[in-house]
């Protein structure tokens, strides 16, 4: 049974200078709410209450948002404002969160590596902290643990990706054994499009065992100059089965501009305290851009 999960956040987060410059892109909100809390709502809600963020230089932030806020709950409680008193002591007793420090950046494989003594001998969910999956079901990750427990093995969530996007992620080569799922062929990361395996993305999403961290030792500096957990996972399959499960859901990439603004934009319209007002506003501006000749 899975009941942990790592949280790589080390990243400098250079596809989104210059806020990253100062502030941790994990930290970037989705309206009023940092996207780690999003990934963190994800874990605790398919089960997991032991977590660990694998954090970086300049990452204080990431810490302090978990902790609790003695002067800001007191000046709440005063002010009797009882529903954002609330709001944030939830937030700081979500899980049992744990920090580790990278020293060094060297690639996903490497940040992964730091966990090796806190989840020990045990299989373990990893979600990465600039991405966003909701999922009208059961979580991602959820979904991922659920096939964890029907198979043991380690498994990568992935969803189809346009031509154009291949080469900004982790591709699997699989052969279709159910609805859905794959089992693992092949791993690249970061193939350019004529080269790529398939259009079946890696999301952020994994259920790796514990032998990963021998297999990452044993990575040598892959894409990038870096250690990277896909070329890790592909020295796994020398050795077990594996599977990709193109999940239910859908995946917000935090880690660009684009792709952020139009998560604003969505995660605004979900909520029924904006949902008019902006949507009226969003129309009044694609009226205004039909005008103009
Ligand atoms: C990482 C992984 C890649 C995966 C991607 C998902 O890349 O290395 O395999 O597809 O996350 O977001 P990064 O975005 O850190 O460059």
């Amino acid at each position: 049974m899975v009941k942990k999960a790592v949280i790589p956040a080390a990243g400098l987060g250079t596809r989104f200078l210059p806020v990253t410059k100062a502030e941790p892109k994990e930290m970037l909100p989705i309206v009023d709410t940092p996207t780690i809390q999003y990934v963190i709502e994800e874990a605790v809600s398919a089960g997991i209450e032991d977590i660990l963020i694998i954090i970086g230089k300049g990452k204080r932030a990431i810490e302090d948002h978990f902790d609790r806020s003695f002067e800001l709950e007191n000046q709440l409680q005063e002010k009797g404002e009882t529903q954002s008193l609330e709001q944030i002591q939830k937030i700081a007793n979500m899980a049992n969160i744990h920090y580790i420090r990278q020293k060094q950046l060297n690639g996903l494989g490497d940040a992964i590596y730091y966990a090796r003594q806190h989840v020990d001998d045990e299989p373990f969910a990893v979600l990465l902290g600039d991405t966003v999956i909701s999922s009208n079901s059961h979580p991602c990750i959820g979904q991922l643990m659920q096939l964890y427990d029907r198979f043991g093995a380690s498994i990568v969530a992935v969803e189809q990706v346009p031509r154009q996007k291949i080469s900004r992620y982790g591709i699997i080569k699989g052969k279709a054994i159910e609805p859905r799922l794959y089992l693992l062929e092949d791993l690249v990361e970061k193939p350019k499009p004529e080269e790529s395996p398939s259009d079946l993305a890696i999301a952020g999403r994994y259920i790796l065992t514990p032998d990963i961290f021998d297999c990452i030792s044993r990575t040598p500096k892959g894409r990038g100059g870096e250690i990277q957990l896909t070329d890790a996972i592909r020295l796994m399959l020398k050795y077990h089965a594996l599977y990709a499960f193109n999940f239910e859901g859908k995946r917000y990439d935090i880690g660009n501009k684009m792709d952020y603004l139009k998560t604003i934009v969505e995660f605004a319209l979900k909520r029924d305290e904006f949902r008019v007002e902006f949507m009226e506003y969003l129309e009044e501006i694609i009226q205004q851009k039909e005008q103009k000749p």
